[in-house]
């Protein structure tokens, strides 16, 4: 059954964004999937189809600031609505250096403009999108955002540096949004696959089984309950995918499967007056 809520996820035309995407749309809702490959998108409306939801393909470039700036308004405006912003979309540390799981470049030889990149893509594009989505979801009084980061090993992993400090600040960032939201209609909330999963970010060398590793449809449950009314009050957390349980209830299963965001647990404030 087609719902009233329109979903716009980023990077649609990729593994989990395409998972992502299928899913809502099957859960009923109409999708605006946008991704700057137009040949993934055309794949991802062919494969998904249009019933009971819709997939509404966007071609953008997010590493483009202006892009970025207008996509929320173009959605409003072609859509009719927006409920919800998944900030899927990623690159990864082959942006910086294209061989780096066969023969990586130390870091001090990589060119900074590959760098800023990297971060405008996977770091400066969700933050400008929510700007621009918090503002019609404030006049609308309601909303949702979901900002997919990365497992807290891979942010340290030294292999992947700029990757994983794109998706660390993109996760502290997060926690600092969704703590402004509270007290408004918005929620903001992080979901991560859990691990490497089996999708284009890795590289084509890659020595993992790629039958082994996560599956891009175990983030289907968990965004459709996100975009649910039962998650109306949901905020501040950090879903892992592989941890949902189709077994339990929708929020028992939200619950067992998330923490705060951003593990304010590691935070140590020892010079801080009390
Ligand atoms: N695959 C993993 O192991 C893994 C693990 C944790 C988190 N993630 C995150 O999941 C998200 C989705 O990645 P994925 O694994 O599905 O990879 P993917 O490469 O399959 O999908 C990424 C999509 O983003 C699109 N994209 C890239 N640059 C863009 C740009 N400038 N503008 C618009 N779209 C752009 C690509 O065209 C692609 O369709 C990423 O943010 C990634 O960091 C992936």
């Amino acid at each position: 059954m087609a719902s009233d809520k329109v979903v716009l996820v980023t990077g649609a035309g990729g593994g989990l964004g395409g998972a992502m995407a299928q899913a809502l749309a099957e859960a009923g809702h109409r999708v605006a999937a946008a991704d700057v490959d137009a040949n993934r998108l055309d794949d991802l409306v062919a494969r998904v189809g249009t019933q009971p939801g819709e997939i509404i393909p966007f071609e953008v470039n997010l590493a483009d600031k202006d892009a970025c700036q207008a996509l929320v308004g173009q959605v409003v405006d072609r859509c009719g609505d927006l409920f919800m912003l998944v900030n899927n979309a990623g690159v990864g540390q082959q942006v910086v250096d294209p061989d780096y799981s066969g023969n990586p470049k130390m870091f001090w030889d990589v060119d900074i403009d590959d760098w800023e990149t990297l971060i405008n893509v996977n770091t400066r594009a969700p933050l400008i999108l929510t700007q621009a989505a918090v503002r019609h979801f404030l006049r609308q009084g309601r909303g949702r955002i979901v900002n997919v980061t990365t497992s807290f090993d891979t942010m340290l992993f030294s292999g992947v540096w700029a990757y994983g400090q794109s998706k660390a600040a993109l996760e502290a960032v997060s926690a600092s949004l969704a703590g402004l939201l509270a007290e408004t209609p918005v929620r903001l909330n992080i979901l991560v696959p859990g691990g490497p999963a089996n999708t284009g970010l890795l590289p084509a060398n890659t020595r993992m089984d790629r039958a082994k590793i996560i599956q891009p449809p175990v983030m289907g449950p968990p965004i459709v309950w996100l975009a649910s009314d039962e998650a109306a009050q949901f905020n501040n957390r950090r879903m892992i995918a592989l941890q949902w349980d189709a077994s339990l209830p929708g929020l028992e299963a939200a619950q067992k499967a998330s923490a705060p965001a951003a593990w304010p647990g590691f935070g140590v404030q020892a010079a801080a007056p009390k």
